[in-house]
């Protein structure tokens, strides 16, 4: 149970000190009853908003189809992953965020949750949760770079431990797919540079056991999805 006034704040539906006018509008419904008071207390699960029950009452997770051309960002110029999202979400009491980050010009699966812990554990590079990317190249892809990647010997400049092993498919000259075990800064970018093949598209297809190509979405749309899946 929370009180109402905390519960429309919590959710991102208005300030604490907006709430009286919400509620004296009878926008709230609670077990079937108009909400009278912001003091009252009322069970989340059980209240409509504008007649809408409250999404994601025990936390948000969404899967997004993040298109080329977008930031990971909450403040910086330019089209943000954020603005493909309800701007309810963003005012939600313990924040909106991505777990990780695509580069601007990297397309495809992105988690968002506001559940901090959950974007934690799922960052923690002890979780070794694999992400799947795939992308095309601006030369050939050697292919020594499998072995290569695969024994987790590659130093890249400027880091002071190689880079995990990692798996790479070559689908053809200029075409592949690599499944990372970690995530450092433009990673995939910057291994397959190191072995003379520039990348000029790279998206990324899977994170753990979820496929974006098994959520059907467009570029710019969301899903909800299970967290379980990732415990
Ligand atoms: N590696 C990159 O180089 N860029 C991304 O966006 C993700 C992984």
């Amino acid at each position: 149970m929370m009180r109402v006034d905390a519960m429309l704040s919590r959710y991102g539906y208005c300030s604490r000190r907006e709430a009286r006018a919400w509620v004296s509008r009878g926008r709230v419904v609670s077990g079937g009853a108009v909400v009278k008071s912001v003091n009252g207390k009322v069970e989340p699960h059980e209240t409509l908003v504008d007649g809408v029950p409250i999404p994601f009452v025990d936390g948000l997770y969404v899967a997004l189809h993040k298109p080329v051309g977008y930031t990971c960002s909450h403040d910086e110029e330019g089209d943000l992953v954020y603005d493909l999202l309800p701007a309810q979400w963003l005012n939600r009491g313990d924040g909106v965020n991505t777990v990780g980050r695509l580069d601007k010009e990297t397309s495809g699966l992105l988690l968002i949750t506001d559940d901090g812990s959950f974007l934690h554990a799922l960052s923690s590079p002890k979780r070794h949760v694999s992400k799947e990317y795939e992308f095309e190249t601006e030369h050939p892809i050697p292919v020594e770079a499998v072995p290569l990647f695969a024994e987790g010997t590659l130093m890249l400049k400027g880091e002071k431990t190689p880079c995990a092993p990692a798996e790479l498919t070559i689908e053809d000259n200029c075409h592949g797919r690599l499944v990372l075990h970690e995530g450092r800064y433009h990673q995939v970018r910057r291994m397959l540079a190191a072995v003379g093949a520039p990348v000029v598209r790279l998206h990324r297809a899977a994170i753990g056991a979820l496929r974006l190509e098994d959520l059907n979405l467009q570029p710019g749309e969301w899903v909800a999805i299970d967290p379980a899946m990732f415990r």
